[in-house]
């Protein structure tokens, strides 16, 4: 935590600590691009100093400590500079991998290098404030974090995307989502959130598709469809608003326009319904898409193009949503869903719902859905034992990361990136 204070250490000597990242060299002088987690500065050194020859064995990624007097100078890359009156090689790297213009499945397959980049460090830094906004959102408003298992016995989510473990002599999941262990959880501390891994076998090589990502979810006792929307929007709010206060820097690297995510917050996000959606695409896009079709990425980028902030989008066709979504009185072929669009082609951050609590119901769709009820007894049980309206939603955070960083692939959202063709490093 060094390098941020060159800029305000002017005519003073300063010691840091870090790598080196670009060095430039002539016969009589170097100069040295250092990095730490922070920031950069430049570096120089002249042939009359004794650590010169020290200067000289630095290669890219060496660590080393300095020491030198701060000066501003216009022709450094930040301004500033520093006279190095002490330099200790701590480590002389191995010739470094990563050069310019590596393909994107070399800087894949040298993450555990290509992690120390500026453009991964701003990301993580920005993810390291989303998890930290999450948190801060739920407990301020009175929700318990909340652990369901890994391994679970069932789907949620549909069981072509599940990941299959042998588990001693048996086999179970891994988990697709927090959800139905949360809807057990609401009868005892009613507000609960969480944030955990979470899996899922998707056979599609998608920029928005991970096979492991990390999903922050919530539940609430005596909420409906339209109380849990509002937390929707109040939680990615929320978040925008830290990232604009503790990542300016970051989001400047990233090439995100931060007035434009300053113009967002002040924005209303429209809720529409599904029905509201395929008109606007009929109308605007020419796109008939029978009523009755889930929507695609495609089309959920088409609807998108006529709005600039997140969109809730509600009551979904009940036939391509989960079994846990209930109809809706007032329409049977309609469920009380909603999932959030992001705008820029970042495709849905959000999916949720109100949840059934008819027995009867839920026992219908379960096998609709090929599932044998038996399996369900213990979450069938939620509904025999003082069941109370209740709604919930799972926000990925990955996509939420990627919108938010302007990142081409969901891929860098993440450290280590799992995905159908990829488990490694
Ligand atoms: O819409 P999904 O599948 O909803 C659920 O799992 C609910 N049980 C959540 C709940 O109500 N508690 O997933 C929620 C979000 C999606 O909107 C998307 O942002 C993200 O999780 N997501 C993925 N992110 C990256 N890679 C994948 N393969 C993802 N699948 C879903
Ligand atoms: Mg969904």
């Amino acid at each position: 935590m060094d390098i941020d204070k060159v800029s305000k250490s002017v005519g003073k000597t300063l010691e840091i600590k870090g790598w080196v990242w670009r060095k430039r060299e002539s016969k009589d002088i170097i100069f040295l691009i250092v990095r730490d987690s922070n920031d950069i500065v430049q570096c120089t050194i002249t042939d009359k100093h004794k650590d010169f020859a020290k200067a000289k064995k630095l290669t890219i990624e060496s660590s080393v400590i300095i020491k030198g007097k701060v000066a501003k100078d216009k022709r450094a890359p930040t301004g500033y500079e520093m006279k190095i009156s002490k330099l200790e090689p701590v480590h002389i790297a191995d010739r470094f991998p990563i050069t310019k213009d590596k393909s994107t499945e070399f800087l894949l397959d040298t993450r555990h290098l290509w992690l120390r980049s500026r453009y991964l460090t701003a990301v993580l830094k920005v993810r390291h404030t989303i998890v930290g906004a999450i948190h801060k959102f739920f407990r301020e408003r009175g929700y318990y974090e909340f652990d369901a298992p890994v391994f679970q016995p069932s789907q949620c989510e549909g069981g072509a995307t599940l990941f299959e473990v042998k588990y001693f002599d048996d086999i179970t999941y891994l988990s697709q989502t927090w959800q139905l262990y949360a809807e057990a959880a609401v009868f005892a501390l009613e507000k609960v959130y969480n944030m955990g891994p979470t899996f899922r076998a998707e056979k599609s090589k998608t920029s928005r598709h991970l096979s492991e990502f990390w999903m922050a979810e919530a539940e609430a006792a005596w909420m409906g469809l339209d109380e849990i929307t509002q937390v929707a929007k109040d939680e990615i709010r929320f978040i925008i608003k830290e990232v604009l206060k503790h990542n300016k820097k970051e989001l400047e690297l990233l090439g995100q326009d931060i007035k434009k995510l300053e113009r967002i917050v002040k924005k209303p996000f429209p809720t529409i319904t599904y029905t509201k959606a395929l008109e606007i695409l009929k109308k605007k896009e020419g796109l008939k898409i029978p009523w009755g079709k889930d929507l695609r990425t495609v089309e959920e980028d088409r609807l998108m193009k006529h709005f600039d902030t997140p969109v809730i989008v509600t009551h979904y066709p009940k036939k391509v949503r989960g079994f846990y979504q209930p109809v809706d009185p007032k329409n049977p072929k309609v469920c009380l869903s909603f999932d959030m669009l992001a705008p820029e082609g970042y495709g849905e951050l959000i999916g949720g719902s109100q949840r059934d609590t008819n027995l009867k119901d839920l026992i219908k769709f379960l096998k609709l859905e090929g599932e044998k009820p038996e399996n369900y007894g213990w979450y069938l049980d939620l509904r025999r034992f003082g069941s109370v309206p209740h709604s919930g939603y799972g926000l990925g955070v990955e996509r939420l990361v990627a919108w938010l960083c302007k990142l081409e692939n969901i891929k860098d959202a993440i450290p280590f990136p799992r995905t159908m063709r990829r488990f490694s490093p």
